[in-house]
């Protein structure tokens, strides 16, 4: 049975931030998540991460409430005394376990169960008793270095604080920091480490010689550089970030969903084949997209679901919401949490909703604010129209027939009803609830004065006239 150990203790001092390093947001999941996925998805059947008693409490509660029970528990290192110490710590919290044991770190999001399987075949030959993955650098300071023989084989990892010699300087192979070891040889070299080193750390690096000097085969499996890439500081964070949305844009587009390379979508989100999302797209938490749909630049999506064939227009952002199939919203519209815009809906440019239903066909095609309301099916919305569903202390609900028909720069007074196919005629305040069938109006009666304007217009020329004169001769 494979088992894997997560190394995730310690400050991260360098991201300067009181949020635990390995929580940080990355892609839309914590920074740990990665790892530990990835040793599930690698095949381990039990992972248990490392943690500070600082960071314990709310990595926990992540880990319980995203990852099957039973699978995922956490053990705390105090106080952190070296890799070596960890993974002891780990290798005791997984008890009386048999077979392969992959110890990874919490910090290495790019890094994903395909990469792990060279090193599991690896560790699998008979003879070896400890695999780990090294990739070669330009500029490998910093890390531990491989050292090998005469021979080639591997006899240590030695660290770049206690590197003797310009040779051991200049060896590019670099350890990438992920192993895989047998438990009982695993539990007995923990066993012997020390902390005679630079940093005065139990490293967990001294296994390989220690496995070596007992006669037993230690393999490093070289690895792509750019899946080990770990994240100490927030430059580091970001730019694993670019590249994890970067691959995601890529492999939605392989999978047959038109993906502008710069749309950035969450590891949280699903895409399906025949979606398109163009550039600057943000897709964000549960999100889901169907097949057809079409997210065009710069829309903002986050815990929503658009059905199929909706088309959401430039730049409109929509919050925990959804969008029904082949419904148009946008350009620049706003659906803000609770609003379920039906079939073939129109959400229109500077439309706002908030806990709003628009039923099939039902259209807002400018400038409105739509807030707790029903809105029947085919039922218009005109231009400016508000729902004041506020009265400064508690919300009410404005609900519309359909086919109704609200005039432009209406504004509905909430609590209202109004019934199927009523018409609400331009600019009316409506305060009484509308029947169905019937007309509301409510404005002033129109005058037109015949002949008045050019009237009124040399009137106050002369006023404007006059009080220019009177300035001038003040001034003088
Ligand atoms: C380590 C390796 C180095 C390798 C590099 C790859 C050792 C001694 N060195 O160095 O050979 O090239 O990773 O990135 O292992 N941690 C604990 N408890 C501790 C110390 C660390 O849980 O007491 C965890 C950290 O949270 C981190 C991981 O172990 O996730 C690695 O620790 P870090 O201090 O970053 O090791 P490096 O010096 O980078
Ligand atoms: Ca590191």
């Amino acid at each position: 049975m494979l088992t894997a150990i997560v190394l995730a203790a310690g400050q991260g001092k360098r991201m300067k931030s009181s949020l635990s390093k390995v929580m940080h947001p990355i892609a839309g999941r914590p920074l740990l998540h990665y790892s530990v996925q990835a040793a599930i998805d690698a095949g381990a059947k039990k992972v248990v991460v490392v943690l500070s008693p600082g960071n314990e409490e709310l990595v926990s509660a992540y880990l319980t409430e995203t990852f099957a029970a039973g699978i995922v528990t956490t053990t705390i290192q105090d106080p952190p005394r070296g890799t070596g110490d960890a993974a002891r710590v780990g290798l005791e919290a997984l008890g009386d376990i048999e077979g392969g044991v992959l110890t990874l770190c919490g910090d290495t999001p790019l890094l994903r169960a395909t990469d792990l399987t060279p090193l599991v075949e690896a560790a699998n030959a008979d003879d070896v008793r400890v695999a780990f993955m090294s990739c070669d650098l330009d500029d490998p300071s910093g890390y531990g270095r491989v050292l090998r023989d005469a021979d080639g084989h591997v006899t240590e990892i030695r660290e770049d604080r206690d590197l003797k010699s310009e040779a051991q300087r200049a060896t590019t192979e670099i350890n990438a920091g992920v192993y895989l070891v047998e438990a009982a040889a695993f539990r007995e070299s923990l066993s012997k480490i020390d902390s005679s080193n630079a940093q005065s750390e139990y490293y967990l690096t001294d296994i390989v010689s220690l496995t070596r000097v007992s006669g037993r085969h230690v393999v490093a499996v070289s690895g792509a550089i750019t899946a080990m890439q770990g994240v100490n500081d927030q430059f580091q964070l970001v730019a694993c970030e670019e590249q994890l949305y970067a691959r995601s844009a890529r492999e939605l587009a392989l999978a047959g969903a038109r993906v502008a390379s710069s749309a950035r979508v969450d590891d949280t989100v699903t895409v399906e084949t025949g979606a398109t999302l163009g550039p600057g797209v943000c897709l964000r938490g549960r999100t889901h997209i169907a097949s057809g749909a079409v997210l065009d630049v710069g829309t903002v999506v986050t815990d929503s679901t658009i059905a199929e064939n909706a088309y959401v227009k430039p730049y409109s952002v929509i919050t925990e919401s959804s969008v029904g199939l082949g419904a148009q919203i946008g350009p620049f519209a706003h659906l803000r949490p609770g609003s379920d815009i039906g079939e073939d809906a129109h959400v229109g440019n500077f439309v706002e909703t908030k806990k709003t239903k628009l039923h099939k066909g039902a259209k807002a095609n400018h400038l409105a604010y739509l807030g707790d309301g029903d809105v029947g099916e085919r039922a218009n919305i005109g231009a400016g129209t508000i729902f004041c569903n506020y009265d400064g202390f508690s919300k009410s609900k404005t609900i519309i027939g359909k086919d109704a028909f609200i005039g432009s720069d209406s504004q509905l007074v909430a609590p209202l009803t109004i019934g199927d196919g009523a018409y609400v005629a331009t600019g009316a305040t409506v305060t009484t609830d509308v029947p169905a069938d019937a007309l509301a109006i409510s404005r002033v009666k129109q005058d037109n004065k015949l002949g008045y304007a050019s009237r009124l217009k040399s009137r106050l020329k002369g006023a404007a006239d006059k009080k220019k004169a009177e300035a001038a001769k003040s001034d003088s």
